[in-house]
């Protein structure tokens, strides 16, 4: 198959060599083909999938502050093509090994009235596409200010998206399922029913956007190596059915501040006819650039409790004083005040809670609520409420880190930032210093609240810098970091593996603010998970928040089995069991499930999967021969006829089905389970149902 053709629509001398301007590159296994030309000095792209156009010509360019834009007017100057195929092995994943084998064209573009260079580099993976725009070092073009990026993706028509809203500042919504002519009235009665909505454009959405076309392409698009740069929504011209980028702004309006030699990130489209292999795709990670750090030893997955869902859902609080009232934080003498019976974080149960994960086997124990500040609730106004480093007096940190680490177990640290980067970034050596004088390894840090400085947004380029700056200092100390409220990932993790978590999404907290939607988890994979893993927090087991806590009306939309399965189906190297040990304690025989489910795999297959309906997939442990497989479905439930050919032909294993019981349901019957054990072989086929709402997990474990 070739690897590129250069097409002599037209050619231009120049600098002594002859070039085109339109090449055609193709996939290795040549299934999808990408066109590059430049129309009328316009650079356009335009992409077919076995034959059929699924990106119609669509025209790439930025337009810039004060300046001539980067948007026609090119000529081509040069082309350069090359295929690249290796094998990487990431520090943590779903897969030991991960093939990047793709044919990349790389096109020179010279703006002879501007004498500007821009590069625009295509790479074709049999998965799908990435390409992305490089400016070299130059004369005529050193600091330029982006006012908008115009990359097209133009759709072969109508479809069915599964999509957030786009917004600057929150991706912690749930996503509707709708054809792409409909989110401009779904999203106008969006705003009108929920005010809390801030979304720009009423044909906004956020990526990673999962498409589906009537004739059963799934597109996924996206992006990857997010870094110094902003990060992209898509807005849709519904006329046409084009989708633009629109990068998040800065506090001035602006969408980057760029100095050669500089290159946007990744935009990328995952293609295939299979949903599987939207899932399979490691596209994302394969764009990013590979390890930045040359020690990775102290890198590993975690699987955690925590004094956390008992302030969310449960009846605890952070503060340990009061509520919220937001007093000045200067004014509380701490010294004189007793602790609230409400605060989460005191000695005898964090130690309650260190005991626990000793004795089943858990590596860390997160504890929220532990210094100073929380009373002060006011981020959004002054930029110093948390130092990271003062106690509550409840909390002996000396005390409880060593009683944690005399029973083999870490606590984790929390940094929640009220928004005030500024702030972090003032105490974050200090910060850092004392989690390595108690030897805490791991930091969940939290961005709620509007932004200091003031203007700016979650998702701008000066946050995105923020965050990447906050992973590779915490590198320095051997800290792996779990941002929540931070940007969407995208790839980054295998640069810097020390990312082990986001959240960036719609986790389980939502379950106690209302409710997820018993689809959710079945859309999240083919999305945010797109970009790397979420700290989504499953394992819950009592799904009647009342139960826990009578201000708490809201219900758990899952049933238990599909809690346990959600340890499979939403990868993630960090996991934590969410729930408390008092609701463990109830249905210890399911919670063996999530003591024995591992958090690094060496081998993942999709077996069936469908946005919005179900996923199932079989995973093998990283480190020993069992296997694990998980199932998650929708309202509609599901049925699956399962064969277990991925097994070791030569081996008998022993299943343990953990299963949603005939009469389960999300809604009025969610604790049915059953757990069942077999027999297996590679030749075995398992018929399972999963109930609405619900699911089903199995441990397949080598007879010895
Ligand atoms: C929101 C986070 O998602 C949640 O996990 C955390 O407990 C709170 N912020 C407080 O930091
Ligand atoms: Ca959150």
């Amino acid at each position: 198959m070739h690897l590129f053709k250069s097409l002599s629509l037209a050619t231009a001398a120049v600098c002594g060599l002859t070039v085109a301007n339109a090449a055609e590159i193709s996939s290795p296994n040549g299934e999808i083909i990408v066109n590059f030309s430049l129309e009328s000095g316009v650079p356009t792209y335009h992409v077919d999938y076995k034959g059929k156009p699924i990106i119609l010509p669509s025209t790439l360019g930025l337009e810039l502050v004060g300046t001539t834009n980067l948007m026609d007017g090119f000529e081509l100057i040069g082309e350069n093509s090359s295929t690249q195929d290796e094998t990487w092995e990431p520090v943590w994943g779903e897969n030991s090994q991960i093939r990047n084998h793709y044919n990349e064209y790389l096109a020179h573009l010279k703006q002879p009235a501007t004498e500007r260079l821009m590069d625009i580099r295509f790479r074709v993976y049999d998965d799908g596409v990435g390409f992305r725009y490089e400016f070299p070092m130059q004369d005529k073009l050193v600091y330029f200010v982006v006012k908008e990026e115009h990359s097209q993706f133009a759709m072969p028509g109508d479809m069915t998206a599964w999509w957030i809203a786009g917004d600057y500042d929150t991706q912690e919504y749930a996503y509707t399922e709708s054809r792409l002519s409909e989110i401009r009235g779904l999203m106008e009665k969006s705003i009108i029913d929920n005010l809390s909505q801030t979304t720009f454009s009423p044909t906004g959405v956020q990526t990673s956007l999962q498409l589906k076309t009537d004739d059963g392409i799934y597109l996924n698009l996206h992006e990857a190596a997010l870094v110094d740069y902003s990060c992209m929504h898509l807005n849709l011209d519904d006329k046409n059915m084009v989708f633009e980028s629109w990068l998040t702004p800065d506090a001035m309006g602006n969408k980057g501040h760029l100095q050669c030699p500089a290159k946007s990130p990744w935009r990328t489209m995952i293609i295939s006819d299979d949903a599987r292999d939207m899932l399979s795709s490691n596209l994302i990670l394969n764009l990013n650039e590979p390890c930045a750090y040359e020690d990775t030893s102290w890198i590993k997955p975690v699987k955690y409790v925590g004094v956390w869902w008992e302030m969310i859902a449960g009846p605890s609080q952070w503060s340990y004083t009061w509520d919220y009232p937001s007093v000045k934080l200067d004014t509380i003498d701490y010294a004189q005040c007793k602790p609230h019976s409400r605060h989460g974080a005191n000695n005898e149960n964090v130690k309650k809670y260190i005991d626990f994960a000793a004795e089943h086997g858990f590596d860390q124990v997160l504890v929220e609520g532990w210094n100073i500040g929380w009373e002060d609730w006011s981020g959004n106004w002054k930029d110093y409420v948390f130092d990271f480093v003062t106690p509550y007096p409840d909390f002996d940190i000396d005390m409880l880190n060593k009683y944690a680490n005399d029973r083999g177990v870490k606590i984790m640290m929390h940094h929640e930032t009220s928004g005030s980067a500024r702030n972090y970034e003032r105490h974050m050596a200090v910060a850092y210093d004392l989690m390595d004088k108690y030897g805490y390894n791991a930091v969940k840090s939290g961005y709620v609240g509007n932004i200091l400085p003031r203007g700016e947004h979650h998702y701008g380029q000066w946050m995105n810098n923020h965050y990447l700056y906050a992973v590779t200092e915490a590198a320095k100390h051997h800290i792996m970091v779990n941002g929540h409220e931070a940007v969407r990932p995208t790839g980054l993790c295998r640069t810097y593996p020390n990312l082990i978590g986001n959240e960036s999404a719609c986790g389980t907290e939502y379950e106690s603010f209302g409710g997820n939607k018993p689809s959710h988890t079945t859309v999240l994979p083919f999305t945010r998970l797109q970009g790397g893993p979420m700290d989504y927090t499953p394992g819950i087991f009592v799904m009647d928040l009342n139960e826990f806590n009578p201000e708490n009306h809201s219900h758990v939309n899952s049933t238990l089995a599909r809690q346990l399965a959600l340890y499979v189906t939403m990868y993630s190297p960090l996991q934590m069991a969410a729930d408390t040990p008092e609701h463990y304690g109830r249905y210890m025989d399911a919670f063996q499930f999530i003591k024995d489910v591992p958090v690094d795999w060496s081998e993942s297959h999709y077996l069936e999967a469908e946005p919005g309906r179900y996923i199932t997939v079989a995973r093998k442990d990283k480190n020993s021969d069992s296997w694990f497989v998980g199932n998650t479905s929708s309202e509609h439930g599901h049925k699956s006829n399962l064969t277990l050919s991925f097994l070791d032909p030569d081996r008998k294993y022993i299943a343990t089905i953990y299963a949603d019981a005939k009469d389960a349901h999300y809604k009025d019957n969610p604790q049915a389970y059953t757990i069942t054990t077999k027999e297996v072989t590679s030749k075995s086929s398992l018929s399972l149902n999963a109930a609405p709402g619900g699911g089903y997990a199995i441990s397949i474990v080598p007879k010895p």
